[in-house]
């Protein structure tokens, strides 16, 4: 099976530390997080109840769901604590000329 492609997503400086951002790649809701500089890309959806994460919380290297507060590790998608059991999918990313880019094919 080829590798997804990668597609560009949004701009780095759209996207501030502790943030989130909302795109839509290949039909995927998927948030760009800035988690202390470093960029993350998962689905905007919790493994709980299926709520958006978009307004959620970050802190260092996680996301809380805002609906119950169960957090995700941005880099795996496992889900860190209750109610939330399962992980979250998350996408490779990479920046290239300063633009964020996810392969979410
Ligand atoms: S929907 Fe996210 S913790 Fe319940």
């Amino acid at each position: 099976m080829p590798e997804a492609a990668f597609a560009p997503a949004i701009g780095v400086d759209a996207v501030e530390p502790g943030k989130a951002v909302k795109v839509t790649i290949g039909g995927r809701d998927i948030l760009i997080c800035n988690s202390q500089g470093a960029f993350f890309a998962v689905e905007n959806k919790c493994s709980h109840a299926d709520e958006a994460l978009e307004c959620g919380r970050i802190r260092n290297g996680w996301i809380s769901c805002p609906a119950h507060g169960a957090r995700f590790d941005l880099e795996s998608g496992e889900a860190m604590n209750p109610p939330a059991k399962d992980s979250i999918a998350t996408f490779p990313l990479r920046v290239v000329d300063g633009m964020i880019e996810v392969a979410a094919g």
